[in-house]
């Protein structure tokens, strides 16, 4: 017998999306794909500017001009969201598939109280809901993200930013969704709240059962929250497998790069970072966008892009240096 679990929740096939831009076409999202598998907690790292919004929000066909998603597929529990009308596509956010913004403190309507803004989204989804069942879904909702119902009646200027954070975790977690996508949730958050919020994303996301995918820049935080990540560079994924493995032994050098890094690894005890700087997408290097900043640049990295390929099970790469491994299988 087959279970939900024998599926990957969301597989994403392909994605790709493009600005149009003064100075010409901007791929910011090339031939992405992944799957997130129910109950995964999976995050997306890569430098500023790598495509991980372009690619949460495609996700969510949320994309406004000038980007345009050109070509791949979503598919959430195996139908395609990109194929939808938007009729329907708007049934499934929040419901189905919720997403909490880059900077969701500042999402947050300053002239709505937070109830109301809470309110909207049972309105929009649950049929002939009554106010008094909305009020007691608004206190549960709060309770469940370590909020005071008092909060209902607060405007968001009166909230501090780890408590705007909660109030869009809540709303992204309210009708509890198959996916939930997170996109840099604590990056304006000091240390410790970052952690509250974090643990708080994490032991709701089990109480539903939800997959997540977190958008972060910060490797070392991914590694404390996620099971899975997905390494981007320039638009593409470059490396994707358990959070484990990858820590043990990163295939791709820009996933090792990123590691050796961190402070805190037990490999490097100073802070390495890594040399060069990240591409502007509209002067690509030909081959492997990695190739000027790679320190295992080879001739063939300059002119021939290399493909993603699974090497090892769940574990994907792009890189020369293990493509005979990747056609062996
Ligand atoms: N509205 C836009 N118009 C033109 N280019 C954009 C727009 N939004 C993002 N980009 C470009 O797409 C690339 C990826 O951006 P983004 O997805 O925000 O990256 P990340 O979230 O990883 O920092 C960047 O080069 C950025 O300049
Ligand atoms: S393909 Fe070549 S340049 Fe790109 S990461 Fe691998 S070794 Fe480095
Ligand atoms: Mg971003």
């Amino acid at each position: 017998m087959t279970s939900q679990n024998d599926w990957p929740v969301l597989k994403v096939n392909n994605l790709t999306v493009e600005y149009e831009t003064p100075r010409g076409m901007l791929r910011a999202a090339d031939d992405v794909s992944f799957e997130l598998w129910p109950g995964q907690r999976f995050g997306l790292v890569g430098e500023s500017g790598s495509g991980k919004t372009t690619t949460a929000l495609a996700l969510m066909r949320l994309t406004q001009l000038p980007g345009r998603i050109v070509g791949g597929e979503v598919l959430l529990d195996g139908v395609d969201l990109l194929s939808l009308s938007e009729n329907r596509m708007r049934e499934m956010r929040l419901a189905q598939i919720s997403y909490v913004p880059q900077g969701a403190m500042n999402s947050l309507n300053p002239v709505v109280k937070i109830g109301n803004q809470i309110a909207n989204g049972f309105k929009d989804h649950v049929d002939n809901i009554s106010s008094s069942e909305i009020s007691e879904r608004i206190v549960e909702v709060l309770r469940s993200v370590g909020l005071d119902p008092a909060v209902s009646r607060m405007y968001p200027h009166e909230l501090s930013g780890g408590m705007k954070q909660r109030v869009a975790i809540a709303i992204a977690v309210s009708l509890g969704p198959k996916v939930i996508i997170a996109d840099e949730p604590t990056s304006a958050l000091d240390v410790v709240v970052q952690r509250e919020v974090m643990l708080t994303l994490r032991r709701l996301q089990e109480e539903i059962g939800a997959a997540v995918l977190i958008v972060g820049h910060d490797m070392g935080l991914m590694a404390q929250f996620a099971s899975h990540v997905g390494v981007m560079y320039a638009g593409k994924l470059v490396e994707v497998g358990q959070v484990s493995d990858i820590f043990d032994d990163p295939f791709h050098p820009y996933t090792r790069a990123l590691i050796g890094s961190l402070p805190s690894t037990s490999r490097r005890h100073r802070l390495a970072g890594i040399p060069g700087l990240p591409p502007a997408l509209l002067e690509l290097p030909g081959g492997c966008s990695f190739n000027p900043r790679c320190d295992s640049v080879m001739d063939v990295c300059r002119s021939v892009d290399p493909t993603f390929d699974q090497l090892r099970d769940g574990r994907w790469a792009s890189c020369h240096l293990y493509e005979e491994a990747g056609a062996a299988r």
